[in-house]
């Protein structure tokens, strides 16, 4: 595996793969990877012949007094993993090769940005439409790979990409959990032993609540009692539970098919966010 820090090389190396007829597939992540990460790459090398991943921990998608110092940064490990699981080239780009000297322009992707996360963390999703638009141009793949854990993330993504004319694949990919439910994320990290046994009560009330939701029951009821219910298992603040719909993330007071269930609770100094389908 390549690993490339220049822009001047990354074009050579890409050019080569384009020259040997290959399908590019490009997996972006801000490093600490995880299961989660490796089904993205699973799941590039099954529809792609050459996986690039990219390692960039963006500081335009963290505000301020969030974690963007502490952010787990362990880019030999993540290369052997990305090495091992068959990643032909890893983009691990300076800062200046993002952001030159003097960088002046934002990618603001209106509406579908506004309410969830980015209520709660405004301005983020600009600074992650805009790194994933760099990204695109640097790399110009045939297909990218995002995980449905961050679900705002990827409907931000599809509507870039298609008011921007980006006119590759965007491919979802579900979320990995672990054996108790709780969706893999590197912020997991963060979590004491006993905050980590708590930490599934998210899932698990959202599990509750979507079942809930699809066999009838009245929606604003069953939210509140989730919400108290996770409030009440360790976790101290929720900044959403909201069921939307699931291609415009509409507000959803009744339920209607396409919906998902949508959620974001602060655990010790740890802000989790899941996503479930409702059907
Ligand atoms: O999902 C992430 O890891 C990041 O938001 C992304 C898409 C790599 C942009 O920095």
């Amino acid at each position: 595996m390549q690993i490339v820090r220049q822009l001047d090389p990354l074009r050579d190396a890409l050019a080569d793969f384009r020259k040997s007829g290959f399908k590019i597939g490009l997996v972006p992540t801000m490093g600490a990877l995880h299961a989660g990460h490796m089904r993205l790459v699973e799941m590039a090398s099954e529809q792609c012949d050459a996986v690039v991943a990219s390692i960039f921990v963006n500081p335009t998608q963290f505000g301020e007094g969030e974690d963007l110092d502490a952010y787990p940064r362990q880019e030999a490990a993540d290369a052997a993993l990305l090495e091992a699981a068959g990643v032909k080239l890893l983009w691990a780009p300076t800062a200046d090769q993002v952001y030159p000297d003097g960088y002046a322009t934002n990618v603001s992707v209106g509406g579908i940005s506004d309410g969830l996360c980015g209520a709660a963390r405004p301005g983020h999703f600009d600074g992650v439409a805009t790194v994933v638009a760099k990204l695109f141009n640097q790399v110009r793949p045939d297909a990218a790979f995002f995980g449905e854990k961050d679900y705002q993330q990827l409907a931000i993504i599809r509507r870039m990409a298609r008011d921007l004319d980006f006119l590759h694949d965007i491919v979802g990919v579900p979320t990995v959990r672990d054996p108790d439910g709780l969706a893999l994320s590197s912020r997991n990290a963060y979590l004491t032993a006993e905050q980590r046994a708590n930490a599934a009560a998210l899932p698990q009330a959202m599990q509750a609540a979507a079942k809930a939701i699809a066999a009838g029951g009245k929606v604003a009821t069953i939210l509140e009692d989730s919400a108290a219910h996770i409030l009440g298992s360790g976790f101290h603040k929720i900044d959403y539970f909201e069921l939307r719909n699931a291609d415009n993330l509409a507000v959803l007071d009744v339920f209607a098919e396409p919906a998902r269930l949508f959620a974001a609770a602060h655990i010790g100094k740890t802000r989790l966010i899941d996503n479930i389908p409702v059907s």
